[in-house]
Formats: C-alpha cells, structure tokens, sequence
C-alpha cells in the first residue's frame, strides 16, 4: 500500500503521517483520533506541568489503545544572568508602557529539558514512540527511555545532524526542513547551517543513514506525502496541518491569523523564546527582526515576552502572541483530524498508485 514499509513497521501504526507533537497545541483528543485513524498522534509535552502530563498520558490512553508519541525538549536551562541585549529590553519597554504593564520582566525559563521527574512519569505511562526535539537526553536516560519498549525519534536539520542522532541511539531521523512550523531542531551546528528546505534536506538526510527517515516541514496535503517518498523518506510528520483541526488546542485568535495567512506570511524569530522558530509574522516579529539575536536564551525569553502575550491576547490582538506554523500554512483545512488523516492517505495513494 506504502512504497516504504519499514516505518510502519517499527512504530506499530498503519499509515506514515505523524501528528507532529506541538507543545501547548496538541490534546489527548488529537492525538487519540489520529492514532485511531491509523496514523501516529502525538503529544507535545514540553512546556506541560508534571500534573497534565500524568493527566494528559491517562486521558489518551483511555481514548485509544494504539501507538502514541510524546514528544519532550531536551535543552541547556538558560543562563539568565546576562539576560536580553539591552537593545531589545529598551524596544519591550515601549510596549510594556503603551499596555500600562510597569517595568521589563526579567528572563526566566517557564519549563525544563526534559529531566527524572519527567523520565519517571513516563515509565510509569509507557509510550509507544518518544520523541525529542533539540538532540537527545544523555545515554544513561537514553537507555531507560528505550528499555522501556519505547522507539525513539528526533529531528535534524541537518545531515550531520542525522548521523549525531543515529550514533546516538535514535530509531529514526526526522528531517526537518527550513519551511517547517515551529522551533528549529538545529541542535549540532550554527541555525544558519540548518536553514535548508525539505526538498533538499531529505535526501541528503536518507543518504547519511540507515533508519528511516521521516520528511517533515510545508508538507500539507497528499502531494507533499507523495512527493517526500519520491525523496528517500519512509513517512512524515505534519503540525501545522493539523492546527486548525476542532481537537486541537489552538485558540480562536490563532485560528483566526492562520486562516488570513498567505504563502510569504511566516518568518524566523528568536524574540518570543530565544530559539529560532517559525510563526505568521505579527508585531513583535516585524519590529524586533533587527534586535532578534539579542534575546535572552531559550526558553528564558519568554519571561521577557509572556506579559506582552498575555496582554495582547487579552485584547484579542495578534500582535505579540506567537502563532507558530510552517510555509504551507495557508493550505491548512478545517475538519476533524480523523477525516484530515483519511483525506490525507487518500490523496497520497491517488498519487502513489496505492
Ligand atoms: C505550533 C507548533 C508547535 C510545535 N511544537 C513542537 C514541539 O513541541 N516539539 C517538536 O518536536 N516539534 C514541534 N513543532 C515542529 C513539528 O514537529 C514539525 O517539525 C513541523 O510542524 C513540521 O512542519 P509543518 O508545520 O510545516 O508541518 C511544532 C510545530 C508547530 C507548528
């Protein structure tokens, strides 16, 4: 039915689209009616209280009994002593004043890299597939994690990238190309190395190991499917596509400025968390592309940026609330993730002759 049967196979799913995990997007109910459909669903569980872990994990299980990704990051916590340049702390105080919101708010980290307490929930809930974005955890956490039965995934953005991940103990590489919504996985080289788009990335990636490869970045519909299996990949992984679905979290602002976006509307910025990362251009974005650089590190910028957020979403403005979503964005089609997922192997096997 597949051209390429091996992903199948070693993630126990019945069709090679991953509901990509998106940390403050993704629900146990998304991820469930995905997995049931046959695909992988995924949890996005990054920024999430070890409470909603345990209760998100709980829920989900009770809603399918199929394969489930949940996803973490694994990252340096940030050095905040040094905090924003002074060039983009002077630029937010202006808009801290004009919404009355008092004095800058220092860096600080609003979640961890994925650590025990974390591991240990997991254990406890075991996955089918856990993935990572950033690298991988050490080897010692590595080897509890796969113990556990789980596969493991991360990303690259590179194909040195991929290699580091192989050697490291990953079951499968997703290729994560510059059109992709979101954080950049860029964990191993400079992000300007990693700005390479997913027509090009994933044969390079396919050509440097010996896993399977998962195409993922502007990938929207059957075509996209199709076209990522003509380049070596054995499945993708889809986010942004499944933004606008009714069991995704995402609020009616977002859906809103996602469904007015066109092709050139996204860009790159580190000014809402430090790392760079992929969402329809707002305010902030516009007028901070020149002092970007200068934010605190990740993810301690967003104690910078979270009171202009939730400021601004309380104004039901769009201007400093990220909405993170790839190149294809204004491709995005708003029904149920199960028929999103049928819809998708349809037209894929249309054009693969499945
Ligand atoms: C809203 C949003 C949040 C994301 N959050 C995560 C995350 O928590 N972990 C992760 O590994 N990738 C995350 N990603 C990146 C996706 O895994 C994937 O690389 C990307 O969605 C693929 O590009 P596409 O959005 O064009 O389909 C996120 C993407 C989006 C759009």
């Amino acid at each position: 039915m597949w051209p390429r049967n091996d992903l199948i196979e070693l993630l126990g799913i019945t069709h090679p689209i991953i509901q990509a995990p998106m940390a403050g997007s993704t629900t146990p109910e998304l991820a469930a009616a995905v997995a049931n459909a046959g695909g992988l669903g995924s949890l996005g569980m990054a920024t999430c209280s070890t409470e909603k872990m345990r209760d998100d994990l709980e829920e989900t299980r009770a809603l399918t009994n199929r394969a489930v990704n949940v996803n973490f990051f694994v990252h340096d916590e940030p050095d905040t002593s040094g905090d924003a340049s002074p060039a983009m702390r002077a630029h937010l105080a202006g808009y801290y004043a004009k919404l009355g919101l008092g004095e800058v708010a220092g860096a600080a980290a609003p979640f961890t890299s994925f650590d025990d307490e974390r591991l240990e929930i997991v254990l406890a809930h075991p996955p089918r597939v856990v993935s990572f974005h950033f690298g991988l955890p050490g080897a010692a956490v590595l080897r509890r994690v796969k113990e556990s039965g789980a596969t493991v995934l991360s990303s690259a953005t590179t194909p040195e990238e991929a290699r580091i991940l192989e050697a490291g103990g990953a079951d499968a590489i997703i290729a994560q190309g510059y059109e992709a919504g979101g954080h950049r996985g860029t964990f191993a080289v400079p992000f300007e190395a990693g700005e390479i788009g997913t027509m090009a990335l994933v044969p390079q990636v396919v050509d440097a190991v010996s896993i399977p490869v998962i195409a993922a970045g502007g990938i929207a519909d059957g075509r996209g499917i199709a076209a990522a299996f003509a380049l070596g990949a054995s499945g993708v992984q889809m986010g942004t596509a499944f933004l606008d679905t009714p069991e995704a979290a995402t609020d009616a602002l977002s859906r809103g400025v996602m469904r007015e976006a066109s092709a050139g509307d996204t860009r790159i910025t580190r000014s809402h968390s430090g790392r760079p990362a992929r969402g329809v251009e707002n305010r902030l974005m516009r007028e901070t592309a020149a002092i970007t650089a200068g934010a605190a590190p990740f993810p301690a910028q967003y104690g910078l940026t979270g009171p202009l957020s939730a400021a601004s979403r309380k104004q039901g403005s769009p201007d400093f609330v990220a909405t993170w979503s790839g190149q294809a964005v204004a491709m995005n089609r708003q029904m149920p993730a199960a028929e999103l997922l049928e819809t998708l192997v349809a037209e894929a096997q249309a054009i693969l002759g499945g």
